[in-house]
């Protein structure tokens, strides 16, 4: 009897979107894109609602014919085949667990219906039920499974067929936090695993940051960033994406003048900051100098590039104490600083702020 293949003879394979285009008949639910997602990478496509990400996934998938573009698998275009000889794995949150079927005759469904024997049949479902870690859940029905379940089930589903690809929509949105953390970990595990290039659709950042080789940030059926989770993070390249990928503090103020490696700039409240940048400003121009409020103190004193703020309220949020400030002119600004055990708020009244040691401000034209 021949062995099984090994996780190491299969080799991933590159998907590429070249210019993907696609209206509904309104306005571009989906603008332009192009994505090279390498073989064995996972991107995970995170944008606000109704910014085009399921869009982008159905027409991958062949459910959708999309108005202009091609996709590619391994160089090769696939827009003309039907969805099921596409050899893509889908784990849609609304593509559920047939009902009426045991988890074995889910997991085999595909198997089946492409007409492979009986027994390839039972050894892929044993084998997958063990991947995903149900083994003994083979005669159940969905509805005796809890959620977290139900979704390794689809996995297993998914992955049975041996897919080139793996599409992801939204995948545990339903599933409660630690559930979640858990499967997040185990897609991690699988991809790697059987190698599979994938794309995971999300609106959950930290989802995408922890799973993610790859985000791409997308706003109105385009993207607006593609890189690492750290890139998009440290670097975001637009304003958009910057207040989409964690929280940050907008500072208004104007360039003073050009220094070695960005720029000085005064801020509206009065302090003098250096912002590295790599863009072009004029003097006298107005910008937003956005800072993480991780990247922010509180001091008891002023001091080079600090100002005065009032304090408004502390939160213990777990291992930080989150202040919400006010300053002069009026911005409303969050710090978080480490919490010691204990803490439960940190100073009261009028106080001053400026940034922690290896804060990286990033610097945006003003909108007009
Ligand atoms: N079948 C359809 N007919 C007409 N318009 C549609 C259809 N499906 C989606 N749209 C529109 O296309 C745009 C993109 O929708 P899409 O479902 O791709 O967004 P999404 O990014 O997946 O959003 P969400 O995070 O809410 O799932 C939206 O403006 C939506 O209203
Ligand atoms: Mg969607």
């Amino acid at each position: 009897m021949a062995a099984p293949a090994s996780d190491a003879s299969i080799s991933a394979q590159p998907l590429t979107l070249d210019g993907i285009t696609h209206s509904y008949g309104g306005g571009l639910a989906v603008d332009n894109v192009t994505l090279e997602v390498k073989g064995g990478e996972l991107v995970a496509l995170l944008g606000p609602s109704g910014c085009g990400k399921t869009t982008l996934l159905r027409i991958v998938a062949g459910f959708i014919q999309q108005g202009n573009g091609k996709v590619l698998i391994d160089g090769r275009p696939i827009d003309t085949l039907p969805p099921n000889r596409r050899e893509i794995g889908i784990v849609f949150q609304n593509y559920a667990l047939f009902p009426h079927m045991t988890v074995a005759e889910n997991i085999a469904y595909g198997l089946a219906a492409r007409g492979e024997s009986r027994s390839v049949q039972a050894q892929r479902v044993e084998e997958m039920l063990a991947t995903v870690q149900m083994a003994g859940f083979a005669d159940r029905k969905p509805k005796q499974l809890s959620g977290g379940q139900q979704q390794r089930v689809a996995l297993a589903r998914a992955l049975a067929m041996r897919p080139r690809i793996l599409l992801l929509d939204e995948p545990f949105a339903a599933l409660d936090k630690n559930l979640r953390l858990d499967m997040q970990i185990e897609i991690k595990r699988l991809q790697r695993q059987f190698a599979l290039t994938a794309i995971m659709v999300t609106h959950d950042q930290d989802e995408a940051m922890a799973i993610a080789d790859r985000i791409a940030v997308m706003s109105q059926g385009k993207i607006e960033q593609l890189g690492t989770p750290v890139q998009v993070y440290d670097e975001p390249a637009t304003l958009f994406v910057n207040s989409f990928i964690g929280s940050s503090n907008l500072l208004s103020g104007q360039i003073a003048a050009p220094v070695e490696g960005g720029y000085a700039v005064t801020l509206g409240n009065g302090a003098a900051w250096t912002v590295p940048s790599a863009a072009r400003f004029a003097p006298g121009q107005p910008v937003l100098v956005s800072v993480r409020p991780e990247q922010m103190r509180l001091a008891d004193e002023a001091g080079e590039g600090r100002f005065p703020v009032e304090l408004k309220l502390s939160l213990p949020i777990g291992g930080e104490l989150i202040h919400d400030v006010t300053s002069a002119d009026g911005a409303s600004l969050k710090i978080a600083m480490p919490r010691r055990p204990g803490m439960a708020s940190g100073r009261s009244g009028t106080t001053f702020c400026g940034l922690a040691d290896h804060a990286r401000p990033v610097l945006f034209a003003a909108q007009p």
